[in-house]
């Protein structure tokens, strides 16, 4: 069965956000569908659904990312095929309004899998990856975020993520990410970031960390994940949900639960997964107040989204 779902983030996205998110997870959900529909590979969707995101200021991925702590945007991504187990992820690269491509180059045009900072940005050019200004990808909402968590003493990502008590403040985790099953039973999953709000220059998250942010196998299924990447690559969360479908026999809903679970209480995490088998069913859990999330396979009429 022919199948995409998407996701944009797990924190406690504020009301006047809810209508921005829901809209941009259908627009995502759409652009992947397309592919899929029309005989294209999960690769190509999932590619697509995740530039999408990338190119909506709403999300932390691309263009809308989080500021670093020296004020700048670094940004991380993986891809994965799970016909042949190929991965390619960058670290830490600035200037790119599509880390998303520049991982998949990474997977297809070079010999390994993961390129960090200078180094990935050196291969960006050698594959004609567009750059792109500072001011392409910094937005004014993060700015401002910024400058606001820089007064707050002790900032740090476990408080971004369980909400700063004296001033109700939580911060984004806006991550983004997708998993298709095209025609041919081939699965793909990937992930995009500008990581976590004022972070350390050169620190890198779950998302390009195979198995953490992201993992797929054709024979069982694949996940993409989003929350606090500190806690999130403690448990290994992609690859524990897939794991689950495999070793215990889950549903995708039921492994994907079992991962948060387990986020929750060994890491002390917070997040959100999504799933989908290799018969396509989706499945989606989170611990934070709300999820953006969304999918499309060939049972249903039109996409499903929700915040
Ligand atoms: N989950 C995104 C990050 O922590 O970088």
């Amino acid at each position: 069965m022919r199948s995409i779902i998407v996701h944009g983030g797990a924190w406690d996205i504020p009301d006047d956000a809810v209508e921005n998110h829901h809209q941009g997870i259908l627009e995502a959900v759409s652009a992947g569908w397309e592919i899929l529909h029309r005989g294209g590979t999960a690769l190509d969707a999932v590619e697509t659904a995740i530039r999408q995101m990338e190119e909506d200021p709403t999300y932390d991925a691309g263009r809308g990312s989080f500021v670093n702590a020296i004020g700048d945007v670094e940004m991380d991504a993986s891809i994965m095929d799970g016909a042949a187990l190929e991965v390619g992820a960058v670290a830490a690269i600035q200037d790119i309004l599509h880390p998303i491509t520049l991982a998949r180059r990474v997977m297809e045009r070079s010999e390994h899998v993961l390129l960090v900072s200078e180094g990935a940005m050196r291969f960006a050019r050698e594959q004609d990856i567009p750059f792109c200004t500072p001011e392409d990808l910094l937005v004014g909402r993060e700015l401002e975020r910024w400058r606001e968590i820089r007064k707050i003493p002790d900032y740090s990502g476990k408080i971004a993520f369980s909400g700063v008590p004296e001033t109700g403040m939580n911060a984004p985790g806006d991550t983004v990410g997708c998993v298709a099953l095209d025609e041919r039973g081939n699965l793909a999953a990937g992930t995009s970031t500008g990581g976590t709000p004022n972070k350390y220059p050169g620190r890198v998250g779950d998302s390009p960390i195979i198995g953490s942010g992201t993992y797929a196998l054709n024979s069982v299924g694949g996940a993409s994940t989003t929350g606090w990447g500190e806690s999130i690559m403690k448990v290994v969360l992609a690859k524990s949900v897939v794991d689950g479908i495999e070793l215990l026999d889950m549903s995708p809903s039921a492994a994907a639960e079992r991962g948060i679970s387990q986020l929750r209480d060994r890491a002390d995490g917070y997040g959100g997964v999504i799933v989908l088998d290799a018969r396509g069913e989706p499945g989606v859990a989170w611990n934070t107040p709300r999820m953006a999330r969304g999918w499309m396979n060939e049972k249903m009429k039109e996409p499903f989204a929700a915040v």
